[in-house]
């Protein structure tokens, strides 16, 4: 008798032991993400197993059509994360081609050894007087993501076309040998599952050169998602790495490549027949160049190496206001601070309105967003008590930004407050009859 109970409390007493010692089945599919493959008809489907697999697939088929009566193959990248365990991961992406405008897709991913849930994406509407509609954040953590859970229903009842999520993942994706990036990557798949998850680097990324994003994700382009362009509706949108101007380390020759890059996006953007195709241009990029907030951030100082560039470089970096202002650049996403705030149209520290009483109806400089209050670990960022005049609107509740591109003049922007239960606490209509430099007289 006491022998037997003996047995049984040390069966049980073993039994959470065992169970967490089954390995979790390293060929399942998880961490999927989806992003617009930068060319017509194009989605780009990204997902990690621990376990190399023989083949990179993703079934798929129009929503209401024979499921999966599709099949598209690529290939995985093995990454190796550069933390003292060396963790191996697979990374897998996938292109679909010729999807038909504006139709629903249902599909799943993954290989014979395992297949991910069944999900579903909407191909973009590749109509130039289409009106996409945006949701835009930076700095969204793993831990405190404040704003997740109303995204996730707002993306879920198809509100969104695209997110922009302006730098800063996770804190920080490498962290417990890039666990962290795995549990950010599976929490956002309730959102990056189903509408393109479009992004740019930000500081919290830089650990090991970036690994991590660049890994990660895959935006179009050969930049490992650095920075690229690509083209929605009446808009050509740029993604440029702010961080380069701040960890040298990785290379200070990226600065002129990716400024050389840029010059010869804008050029090839502002050639009439496209810049009359797709008149506003829209940049994001982490590190804003103007900011009010007090935490020693130099986008409060005059001098912001993203707007003025470095001179302790050999030779001297040059900085990107002049050149986005130089081609018409309509507006300019940021993030990083934890805040949000609106400019009026700005350039060179002056304040370009098109009128005092309708500054964003022809304004005649780009216009500021900077909107990284998703929520983190690091929570709010506070503001100077005194803004300059270049400061609009500010705000320190937790939230993001919803943007339409109505169509060739009016672009819509407003701001959603989490902390007050998603009221919009701030909005704005930028009209412009014209656009690109000779806009701006
Ligand atoms: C799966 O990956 C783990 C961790 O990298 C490795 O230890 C294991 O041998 C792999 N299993 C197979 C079947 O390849
Ligand atoms: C794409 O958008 C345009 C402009 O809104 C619309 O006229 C067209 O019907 C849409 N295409 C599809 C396939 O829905
Ligand atoms: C960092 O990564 C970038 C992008 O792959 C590469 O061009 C650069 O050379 C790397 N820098 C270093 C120091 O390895
Ligand atoms: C170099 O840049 C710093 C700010 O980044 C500025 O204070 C300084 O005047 C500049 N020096 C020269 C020689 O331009
Ligand atoms: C720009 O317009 C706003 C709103 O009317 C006004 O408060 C601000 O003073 C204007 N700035 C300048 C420099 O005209
Ligand atoms: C552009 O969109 C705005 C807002 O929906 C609308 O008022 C305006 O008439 C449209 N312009 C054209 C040319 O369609
Ligand atoms: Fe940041």
């Amino acid at each position: 008798m006491v022998s037997v109970v003996g047995a049984v409390f040390v069966a049980l007493s073993l039994a959470p032991l065992l169970v967490l010692s089954v390995p979790p089945i390293g060929t399942q599919p998880e961490q999927v993400h989806i992003s617009y493959a930068g060319f017509p008809g194009s989605m780009e489907i990204t997902w990690t197993t621990f376990n190399e697999t023989e083949e990179s697939t993703v079934e798929y088929g129009l929503w209401g059509g024979r499921l999966f009566e599709l099949t598209a193959k690529g290939k995985a990248t093995l990454f190796v994360d550069g933390g003292s365990e060396g963790r191996k991961m697979y990374i897998h992406r996938v292109t679909l081609t010729d999807l038909r405008p504006a139709s629903a897709y249902v599909y799943h991913c993954g290989s014979e050894a395992g297949w991910s849930d069944v999900f579903s994406f909407t191909a973009l509407n590749e109509s130039t007087s289409w009106s996409p509609r945006f949701a835009i954040y930076g700095d969204m953590g793993n831990e405190n993501p404040q704003s997740l859970a109303r995204l996730q229903k707002e993306t879920q009842v198809g509100m969104y076309d695209v997110i922009l999520h302006v730098g800063d993942f996770a804190y920080d994706m490498h962290e417990d040998n890039g666990r962290i990036g795995d549990e950010f990557m599976r929490q956002i798949q309730s959102i990056a599952a189903y509408v393109p998850y479009m992004t740019c680097p930000g500081n919290h990324e830089a650990e090991y050169n970036f690994s991590n994003y660049r890994n990660r994700f895959s935006m179009p382009g050969q930049t490992e998602s650095l920075w690229y362009s690509w083209n929605v509706g009446s808009a050509h949108i740029i993604s440029l790495s702010t961080e380069i101007y701040f960890f040298l380390d990785y290379g200070v020759d990226l600065i002129f490549k990716q400024y050389e890059w840029l010059k010869k996006d804008l050029e090839e953007a502002n050639k009439p027949e496209n810049r009359a195709e797709r008149p506003w241009i829209i940049t994001m990029g982490h590190r804003p160049m103007y900011c009010s907030n007090n935490d020693k951030d130099d986008c409060t100082q005059f001098e912001s190496y993203v707007r003025l560039g470095r001179n302790d470089t050999k030779p001297p970096a040059p900085g990107l206001e002049d050149l986005l202002y130089l081609y018409g650049v309509d507006l300019e996403l940021w993030a990083h601070e934890h805040t949000y705030e609106r400019l009026w149209p700005v350039y060179g520290y002056k304040v370009f309105n098109g009128s005092i009483e309708q500054p964003y109806v022809n304004p005649k400089a780009p216009v500021h967003i900077i909107t990284g209050s998703a929520g983190c670990r690091e929570n709010h960022d506070t503001f100077v008590p005194n803004p300059r005049d270049w400061s609009a609107f500010r705000s320190t509740d937790y939230g993001y930004t919803r943007m339409q591109v109505h169509n060739t003049s009016h672009l819509y922007l407003e701001q959603v407050s989490d902390d007050q239960y998603g009221k919009v606490i701030d909005s704005i209509w930028v009209v412009k009859e014209k656009h690109g430099f000779s806009a701006w007289f």
